[in-house]
């Protein structure tokens, strides 16, 4: 497996504000890459990129849009160039599907689903090389009555991606599919629908983030629930 040396590469991160987002950033930062964030507040963006270094640029963006595929353009033209792309935005609901909303039903499917696939679609036209990852989620692997939406939508995400990592690889870029087990970010707290049953301990972000990039600069194309676990 050829390992990516970071030093330098170009990448974009979706949903730089949100809590695996940001710590995904800083370590590719760290790691020497020119970073680019992107998700919805662009006052969050702005306070994340002044944080992580001068040199950050971002832009806000909205998964739902028509066509969120622009925003490959606008890191092209921000970083000059573009390496790589991480996908770290995303929204959860709760409840039973006969409570579900069908404002709530589309969102989902366009934040974690449709959108990102817009967005992989435009970044595989313009790169040669470099990698792509989705952060999807354990419940890809095991579906969660309440999550019945949100199980689905990450599970169709984690399929295309690990297809996708198949289609792309004679062009030489790295698609990753990485299904993290429930992680201390929040997010459980911030549904866009519902309320979050009583939730066993996650893992640490921080732990959670560093081996999402350990696996791309490994060349790894899965990264299951289980290998997260110490
Ligand atoms: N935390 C967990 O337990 C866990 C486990 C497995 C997988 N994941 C996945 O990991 C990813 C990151 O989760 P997290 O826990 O870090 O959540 P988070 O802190 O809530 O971050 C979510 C990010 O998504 C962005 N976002 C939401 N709606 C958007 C939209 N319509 N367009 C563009 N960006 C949008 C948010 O930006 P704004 O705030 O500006 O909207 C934010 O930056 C998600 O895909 C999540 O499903 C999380």
């Amino acid at each position: 497996m050829a390992t990516i040396d970071l030093t330098g590469k170009k990448v974009l991160i979706l949903g730089g504000s949100g809590q695996l987002g940001r710590r995904l950033a800083a370590e590719f930062y760290r790691r020497g890459s020119k970073v680019m964030l992107a998700g919805r507040s662009s006052s969050d963006l702005e306070q994340e990129a002044r944080q992580l270094g001068p040199e950050v640029v971002y832009s806000s963006f909205d998964l739902r849009d028509d066509n969120p595929g622009w925003i490959i353009d606008e890191s092209v033209r921000l970083l000059g160039g573009l390496d790589g792309v991480v996908n770290a935005a995303g929204i959860v609901a709760f409840g039973p599907l006969e409570e579900l909303t069908d404002g709530v039903l589309n969102d989902l499917v366009a934040v974690n689903f449709t959108g990102p696939l817009r967005v992989m679609r435009a970044a595989s036209h313009r790169m040669d090389d470099g990698f792509l990852v989705n952060l999807t989620g354990v419940v890809a692997e095991q579906p969660v009555g309440g999550m019945t939406a949100y199980s689905a939508v990450k599970a169709a995400l984690s399929m295309a991606t690990r297809a996708l990592a198949r289609e792309l690889r004679p062009k030489g870029i790295l698609v990753l599919d990485a299904r993290p087990p429930h992680t201390e970010t929040g997010l459980a707290g911030r549904p866009v629908q519902g309320v979050a049953p009583p939730l066993p301990l996650g893992l640490d972000p921080d732990v959670v983030a560093a081996r999402v990039v350990e696996a791309v600069v490994a060349g790894r194309r899965e990264l299951a629930a289980a290998d997260f676990t110490p």
